[in-house]
């Protein structure tokens, strides 16, 4: 009989956090303020995050700051790791906050103390032979640098990134083999407080200031590749994107010509310029279309050509259906990232549409333009979870999900994509990004902290906990 070994030897099977989500401890060990220290708790946090007059200050009469504790894996770590290490994580996608290394972000010389957290950290993971996976910038800046030099708009912030790349590189050279630059790359094109740190203050800005930061970005992504290449022989390096397959409503030409369109310039433009290492073809009309024309210093195009990524990460979580002439209402009903209602889908407490086909799509897609090694670095259920009385999370609503987009990932390897690993979103329960909710939980790991900051802190295994570890176990066999 013919036995299908679907997932690979060493697939990296584990979970994914960030630094501002879990760590807490915010002015500690000579932290600076980073962006998501200053953005508020709860669903107003989404209006902030369009909010075009603001200023990245803190307003503690107005606004809870559910990042600064977060889940306090600054203190934790070890009990964490050690939980990690149980379900038999392969690796650990985390990220490392830049104001813990650089406070404000334009210093000359690191802070020691942040350096030496994640030696801890590192040390930790390598102690159960978990191999850690490293973003360094995810949805988060030193403060300073947004306020001061207007976040990615200012083209010093490569010489800022550049100088805390080569300080990661140099010191983690012997504990860490893969990285990643920027979290979500594409997602400022919806959001660019997070990513960029700065706010759309009109529409014009959507354009020239929006590219002109995303330029910064790239020469910064491409001078990184070169400086881990250089630094740490046999280091993989790769680039990561929010991965929206995106279907036309129907067979209208003008409609599938439509989403071709926003596929082209959400899924495609960022990857293009890091796994191509050119702009493509097609922005040039848009950038003619919208008045947009970069500045690009001499050397930068070749910059980009030369210093390529070695794997193209990204995450999944829901797939966008377009059509060219939305009515109003049907706007609003679509995901957190746009489009309309996808009738056949589900869809989560938060209105993300459920669509583990999607994924198996988006792996073709991905691997079908740039025959490079995939990894799903996030994808996962933000759900309500509840604790019974005897102190057991049946979160099966989960484990369904997990099992379902699993079970597509082992049809694209089938279909021939080559994918690295899968490492589930907030692995622990953490900060949500767009909402500041703690309630909005994906961990296969409960931690007792509720909307309103109350809560012990304690862990609990959630029922997924023990289905995760037996996937590992039988490298995804066993679902
Ligand atoms: C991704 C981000 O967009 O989705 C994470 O990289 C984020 O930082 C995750 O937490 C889930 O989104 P949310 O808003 O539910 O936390």
């Amino acid at each position: 009989k013919h036995e299908e070994k679907k997932f690979p030897e060493g697939f990296l099977w584990g979970g994914a956090t960030a630094a501002n989500q879990l760590e807490g401890a915010y002015q500690e060990g000579g932290k600076g303020l980073n962006t998501p220290d200053v953005l508020p708790g709860g669903k107003v946090r989404l209006q902030v995050l369009k909010d075009p007059g603001f200023d990245f200050e803190l307003d503690p009469e107005k606004y809870t700051y559910p990042n600064h504790e977060a889940i306090d894996f600054y203190h934790r770590y070890k009990e964490d790791i050690a939980l990690f290490a149980e379900m038999g994580f392969k690796t650990f996608r985390m990220s490392i906050s830049w104001s813990r290394i650089f406070p404000k972000g334009d210093e000359l010389v690191p802070n020691e103390e942040g350096l030496a957290f994640y030696d801890r950290v590192f040390d930790e993971l390598l102690k159960y032979k978990i191999e850690p996976v490293v973003t360094i910038s995810h949805y988060e800046l030193p403060v300073h640098l947004a306020k001061e030099y207007g976040g990615w708009r200012s083209r010093e912030l490569v010489t800022f990134f550049e100088r805390y790349a080569t300080a990661l590189f140099n010191r983690y050279k012997n504990k860490v083999k893969y990285w990643m630059t920027f979290n979500e790359i594409n997602s400022s094109l919806h959001m660019p407080i997070l990513g960029l740190g700065f706010a759309i203050q009109k529409e014009e800005d959507q354009y020239q200031p929006t590219f002109q930061a995303y330029h910064h970005q790239f020469v910064a992504s491409a001078r990184a590749v070169q400086l881990c290449h250089e630094i740490i022989p046999g280091a993989q390096i790769g680039c990561m994107i929010v991965y929206l397959p995106t279907y036309s409503v129907d067979s209208n030409p003008e409609n599938v010509l439509y989403a071709l369109k926003e596929e082209q310039l959400f899924n495609y433009f960022c990857g293009d310029v890091q796994v191509r290492g050119e702009y493509p073809a097609f922005i040039n009309r848009y950038f003619r279309e919208h008045g947009i024309k970069l500045e690009i210093e001499e050397g930068d195009l070749e910059l980009l050509k030369e210093n390529t990524v070695d794997y193209i990460a990204f995450s999944y979580y829901m797939s966008r259906t377009e059509k060219k002439d939305k009515t109003p209402e049907e706007v609003g009903q679509g995901n957190i990232l746009g489009g309309i209602k996808n009738v056949f889908l589900n869809a989560s407490d938060w209105g993300w549409e459920i669509d583990p086909t999607g994924l198996q799509i988006s792996l073709n897609q991905l691997y079908d333009r740039y025959q490079k090694p995939l990894f799903v670095v996030e994808n996962g259920l933000g759900a309500y979870d509840k604790v019974e009385e005897d102190g057991s999370i049946n979160d099966d609503y989960r484990i369904d999900y997990l099992r379902e987009h699993i079970k597509a990932m082992g049809e694209a390897i089938e279909d021939g994509v080559e994918l690295m690993g899968y490492t589930p979103w907030g692995c622990i329960d953490l900060v949500s990004a767009s909402t500041g909710e703690m309630s909005k939980r994906y961990g296969f790991i409960y931690v007792d902290k509720q909307d309103d900051g109350s809560g012990t802190l304690e862990r609990k295994k959630k029922k997924s906990f023990f289905w995760f570890k037996d996937v590992i176990a039988t490298n995804g066999e066993n679902l």
